[in-house]
């Protein structure tokens, strides 16, 4: 999904008032302090030009990986959510996606950095009404106490920045806000998929049903040396380039997700977990199904569901198990 023009608009705007030589500086000192200072409950973002940075340069991936993992959940609801609560909101990136593919009638953002928010904020006051009217909130989910209930709860890139001790009550007040659907999106990498996998654990013990990517409740079958990623190729602007340097007109984000439903819903009966290996005739699928992850061969003779792997791609649903 492209990211929302008025978005990139403002972005460049501020990022043209700052000056792109200093913002330069504090997307490489950004990226360097996420690759070797989260998951400790820091604080990785504590002034204006930082937020602008991360918005710059993180924003477009954060908002693909949401509306990635939203567009392979949202057809398994039998009623769209219409209420959203962001949690780590940041500078609002699952808000934007979440607006791009649902009817939003509010929207709450938590946030406990004030330069996240005040410019989530900003960014916002250019986007749709739902947007434009979101509630910020400012508050730290590792707190006790409950948090606003919406019908779609999104944390995204948020649980990895927690210390490990913190995340099982958080995860507990993301699912009692949640009305309808709870979403977690991590970063594709073996130690975001980690947090997820226990994150999993954690929510199916609370009784919440999960909805997708798995195609079960069962144990994961992946071995102990793999981790179930997805990937979503994001444009990459002109600013992008400036700031995080290269010239490739895109980027593929990597992300990790998981989404809990309070009812019970039909599952996919398996989901793609590679790109589809495509010979003359044929297509082999990597499937994990409710049995078993393995290979599916379709071959032209197959009709339909040849039809269906000709369109497939990684990290969607397929109707047939191995
Ligand atoms: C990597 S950013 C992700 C922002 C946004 N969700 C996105 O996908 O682009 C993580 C955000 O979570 C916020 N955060 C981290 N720990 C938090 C906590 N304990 N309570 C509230 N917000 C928190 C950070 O301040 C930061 O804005």
């Amino acid at each position: 999904m492209e990211f929302p023009l008025p978005l990139r608009m403002s972005i460049e705007q501020k990022a043209q008032d700052t000056g792109t030589a200093s913002l330069t500086k504090e997307a490489q000192d950004l990226s360097l302090r996420y690759r070797g200072e989260s998951g400790h409950g820091k604080r990785l973002v504590t002034s204006d030009r930082q937020a602008l940075a991360y918005a710059a340069v993180r924003m477009p991936a954060t908002f693909g990986a949401v509306a990635s993992a939203l567009e392979h959940t949202l057809p398994l609801l039998a009623r769209s959510p219409a209420t959203l609560l962001d949690v780590g909101a940041g500078t609002g990136a699952a808000c934007w996606a979440a607006d791009a593919l649902l009817d939003l009638e509010s929207v709450v953002c938590l946030e406990r950095e004030p330069y996240m928010a005040q410019l989530g904020q900003a960014l916002m006051a250019g986007g749709p009404a739902a947007l434009q009217n979101a509630r910020w909130l400012s508050s730290d989910i590792a707190e006790r106490g409950p948090l606003p209930r919406a019908q779609l709860v999104a944390a995204s890139y948020v649980l990895g920045e927690m210390r490990p001790e913190e995340r099982p009550a958080a995860l507990s007040r993301l699912w009692d806000a949640a009305e309808s659907l709870l979403l977690l999106v991590e970063p594709g990498t073996p130690e975001g998929f980690r947090q997820l996998k226990e994150a999993r654990a954690f929510l199916l013990g609370q009784k919440a049903v999960l909805l997708a990517p798995c195609p079960h409740e069962n144990a994961c079958p992946l071995p102990p040396d793999d981790w179930c990623h997805f990937t979503c190729r994001v444009a990459r602007s002109r600013l992008h380039r400036q700031l995080k340097g290269g010239e490739a007109p895109y980027e593929d984000e990597k992300f990790c997700y998981l989404a809990f439903s309070r009812e019970k819903a039909p599952r996919a009966a398996a989901r793609i977990l590679r790109h589809p290996q495509i010979e003359s005739g044929r297509i082999t699928l990597r499937l994990c199904t409710p049995d078993r992850i393995g290979d599916l061969p379709v071959r032209k003779r197959d009709g339909s569901l040849f039809k269906a792997a000709r369109k497939a791609n990684c990290g969607d649903a397929f109707p047939s198990e191995i």
